[in-house]
């Protein structure tokens, strides 16, 4: 008699619901935090996370420009006919530890008490400056923003959660035999753009300390990842190649240098174009979503059209 080939099917298989293995993105019930809110790239990554039902608390350097994204998202919300989420602004330099801690800690406070289990921090900016001739103030200031600006909203984010946490004595299921507790954030998940600039050199433009914070970056995301996992609190970085954002789309047809600069980054990307700010979207959500990426920390993820390929 024939045997049954089972190959690797489990003896008795199981018939999991479909909401056990296929993933959700849906962020219903949750406050993504959005640094560096009012960029380019945020733009698209904050309609993302409306459309997913996410509440939103938006951080950049000025309010009045948060209070335009806002005005935006609201006009986003009515055309595409999504339930209106709660959006707050806060005035935030990234790169000031305290001031970062007193925001999130307040922003609970304007979302019906809800803490922030999501991070999408996207502060950052970049000189084009010769490594010899970089003033020690102007490197300093960058890698205070981008890699230090890092650190402490992730700090900040992670102390308003760890503050919650509840410590039982008994050993029951989420209580580790050694006392500690066992993942008590499965929903935490922090995602920080890195850059391709953190893995390769750009050329023609100089830009060390934006290469050197961006490297930085990536490190980091691995270091809290792993300290945090046992949290439950997952760390990724997603780290974009060149971004035709509505800056760089201005800046590049303003002038000839611009377009030639483009031309040199072009001939360098196997895909062959720039980067749309929607391409990021996809990655977001994956890593944000707990029944997606439950398994994923420490990751940087590189979307780039294939730059550092070469
Ligand atoms: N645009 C690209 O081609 C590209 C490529 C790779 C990585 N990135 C990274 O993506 C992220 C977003 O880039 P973008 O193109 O949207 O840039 P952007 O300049 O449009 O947005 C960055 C935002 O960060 C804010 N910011 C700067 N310093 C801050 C501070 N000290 N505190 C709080 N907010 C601060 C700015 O006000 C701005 O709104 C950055 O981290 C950037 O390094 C961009």
């Amino acid at each position: 008699m024939a045997q049954e080939v089972r190959s690797a099917t489990p003896l008795n298989p199981t018939f999991p619901a479909l909401a056990d293995i296929v993933p959700s993105f849906r962020l219903d019930g949750h406050v993504t935090v959005v640094t560096g809110a009012a960029g380019g790239l945020a733009h698209t990554l904050c309609q993302a996370l409306v459309s997913q039902g996410s509440q939103l608390a938006l951080l950049d350097l000025k309010l009045e420009s948060l209070e335009f994204v806002r005005k935006e998202l609201e006009l986003f919300q009515v055309q595409n006919n999504i339930t209106p989420v709660e959006i707050s602004l806060w005035a935030c330099d990234i790169s000031n530890a305290d001031e970062v801690e007193m925001i999130v800690k307040s922003i609970p406070g304007s979302h019906q008490g809800i803490v922030p289990q999501k991070l999408v921090h996207t502060a950052g900016f970049c000189q084009n400056i010769n490594a010899h001739e970089y003033d020690a103030a102007k490197a300093q200031m960058l890698v205070n923003v981008n890699l230090l600006g890092s650190l402490y909203i992730c700090q900040s984010m992670s102390r308003l959660l760890l503050a919650k946490r509840i410590r039982r004595k008994s050993i029951s299921s989420d209580v580790h035999e050694s006392g500690e507790m066992m993942p008590q954030f499965p929903e935490a998940s922090f995602v920080l753009i890195g850059s391709m600039s953190g893995l390769i050199v750009n050329t023609p433009q100089p830009q060390c300390a934006y290469n050197m914070s961006k490297a930085g970056v990536i490190h980091l995301v691995k270091s809290l990842a792993a300290e945090w996992a046992k949290y439950g609190i997952r760390v990724n970085a997603i780290s974009p190649g060149y971004i035709a954002t509505a800056l760089t789309k201005k800046v590049i047809s303003l002038s000839p240098e611009g377009a030639a600069l483009q031309k040199e980054w072009i001939d360098r990307i196997p895909i062959g174009r720039m980067a749309e700010p929607k391409e990021f979207v996809g990655s977001m959500l994956y890593l944000l979503s707990k029944s997606a990426s439950s398994y994923t920390t420490g990751e940087n993820m590189v979307v780039d059209g294939g730059y550092v390929c070469w």
